[in-house]
């Protein structure tokens, strides 16, 4: 019985996580463990080195390190570092990747002052837009003077300001290393259990639907692809990405990856060679395709011609998608928001392309079919106090055992049922 060992550890996680305090030290106890919840975990991205009544916390992509002390505690001293008392009561927010971390959180109060306002994209982050500050972007001495009065500002820059602290979750190359960021948030905060559980859940939802996905036979080629336009500063240029975390996503979801040592083209003609067997393209260019003149548009990036273009799958199929689904109403897209951090939905958007039959009723978050869909918008309407409240992972329904039929071809594949998929669906109803 595989699953029983991973049960008791389950019932062992819930009970064992308890919140670190919320409160400022009243009288100070040299001798007191004020962190009792830890996060232990290995990555590349961060380290937390617990101290009784401080932390030290290094950003291994930025080599930024701070201290973080609770609040009422002697301040320590550490050279060479940023302290900051925790929990923050506030912060500033510069960067859009880490809204979503917050909001994972249940951290939405605290973000007083963004730079970022007009990309805001969930509807609860929407609705506040009157009340967070929008930082002046026209003079530097007042926006300095405006940060200076929360307790940190996230940045993808350290140097942003005294208090500015780096987040560079889009650095991270592996998709478990982007979701443990939300452990560094949380740290400024005590939140240690919450980052723990949320972290666990979009990883156990990522393992048991890359399980079944990643066990098709018939394995559609996935190339991420994009077109850069001739501008003051560069040629035009055509370009298939193989970050690792892409291509780990597209192996994920049953795919078989596009990896090729030289990812950009200075002429469309090499670039059409190279991806000439490819089935599904991801295209990242920032133009966005609109339904209507999505292939004409498509095909004049790329310079395939009407009469090329049945020679190519992606065209012939549809299969050409773009990471600007849901968007908000100013049309900045979800994508830049909260993809980094749920990775799960990534993996489900991509595996309902590669692997259709895995998800059934499935609908996408992030990835559009340039041909025959529109973008769909929200607005702040559809925050609903009790979302606001919660604002719970979107976990997927893991995909039980069935008959995968596999496309573009037609050839089927029989699975048999995994513990693990058992598991899985255990693990959703007791709602990890
Ligand atoms: C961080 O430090 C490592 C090793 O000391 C170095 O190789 C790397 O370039 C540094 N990164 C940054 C962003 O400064
Ligand atoms: C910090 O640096 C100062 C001088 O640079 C040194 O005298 C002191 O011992 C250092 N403290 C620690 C804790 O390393
Ligand atoms: C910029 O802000 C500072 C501090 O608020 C103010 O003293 C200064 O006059 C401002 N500069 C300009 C050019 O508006
Ligand atoms: C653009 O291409 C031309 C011709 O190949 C080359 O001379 C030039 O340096 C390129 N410009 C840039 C910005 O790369
Ligand atoms: C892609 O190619 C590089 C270099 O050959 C290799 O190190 C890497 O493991 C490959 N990635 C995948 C996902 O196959």
């Amino acid at each position: 019985m595989k699953f029983l060992p991973s049960l008791v550890l389950l019932i062992q996680f819930q009970a064992f996580f308890s919140q670190n305090s919320q409160e400022c030290i009243t009288e100070f106890n040299k001798e007191k463990d004020y962190f009792p919840t830890k996060f232990t975990g290995q990555s590349s991205a961060i380290s937390i080195e617990y101290k009784l009544s401080y932390k030290v916390v290094t950003n291994k992509i930025s080599n930024q390190t701070i201290v973080l002390y609770q609040c009422g505690a002697e301040v320590p001293v550490v050279n060479g570092t940023k302290s900051f008392e925790i929990p923050l009561k506030n912060v500033g927010v510069e960067d859009t990747t880490v809204l979503s971390y917050f909001y994972s959180l249940g951290l939405l109060d605290k973000i007083k002052i963004s730079t970022v306002e007009e990309y805001f994209v969930h509807p609860c982050l929407q609705s506040k837009n009157d009340d967070i500050i929008n930082a002046n972007s026209q003079n530097k001495t007042e926006k300095l003077k405006q940060y200076s009065e929360v307790g940190a500002v996230f940045s993808w820059d350290k140097k942003a300001s005294d208090n500015a602290i780096a987040f560079p979750a889009t650095k991270s190359e592996t998709i478990e290393a982007r979701v443990d960021w939300i452990n560094f948030v949380a740290a400024f905060f005590n939140l240690e259990d919450k980052a723990i559980e949320v972290s666990a859940k979009i990883k156990n939802n990522i393992k048991c639907v890359s399980e079944v996905a990643a066990a098709a036979s018939t394995k559609p080629v996935v190339a991420w692809t994009s077109y850069s336009p001739l501008s003051e500063l560069a040629n035009e240029t055509w370009s298939i990405s193989t970050a690792t975390y892409k291509l780990d996503y597209v192996k994920a979801a049953g795919g078989t990856v596009f990896n090729i040592t030289t990812g950009s083209f200075s002429t469309a003609a090499d670039f059409k060679t190279a991806i000439k067997d490819v089935d599904i393209v991801i295209d990242e260019s920032f133009i966005v395709l609109g339904k209507g003149a999505a292939q004409k548009t498509f095909s004049k990036f790329y310079s395939i011609s009407e009469a090329e273009e049945s020679n190519f799958k992606f065209i012939k199929n549809k299969q050409v998608y773009q990471e600007n689904l849901l968007t908000s109403a100013s049309d900045s897209s979800a994508w830049f928001e909260s993809a980094v951090l749920l990775g799960n939905v990534v993996l489900s958007d991509l595996v309902s392309i590669v692997q259709p039959s895995v998800l059934t009723d499935y609908k996408r978050t992030y990835l559009r079919n340039v041909f025959d869909q529109e973008q769909v918008k929200v607005t702040s309407e559809t925050c609903s106090k009790t979302e606001e409240a919660t604002l719970t992972i979107p976990t997927v329904a893991c995909p039980s055992s069935k008959t995968v039929t596999t496309t573009p071809t037609s050839s089927s594949l029989k699975y048999t049922a995994s513990l693990w998929t058992i598991f899985c669906i255990f693990l959703y109803s007791v709602g990890i």
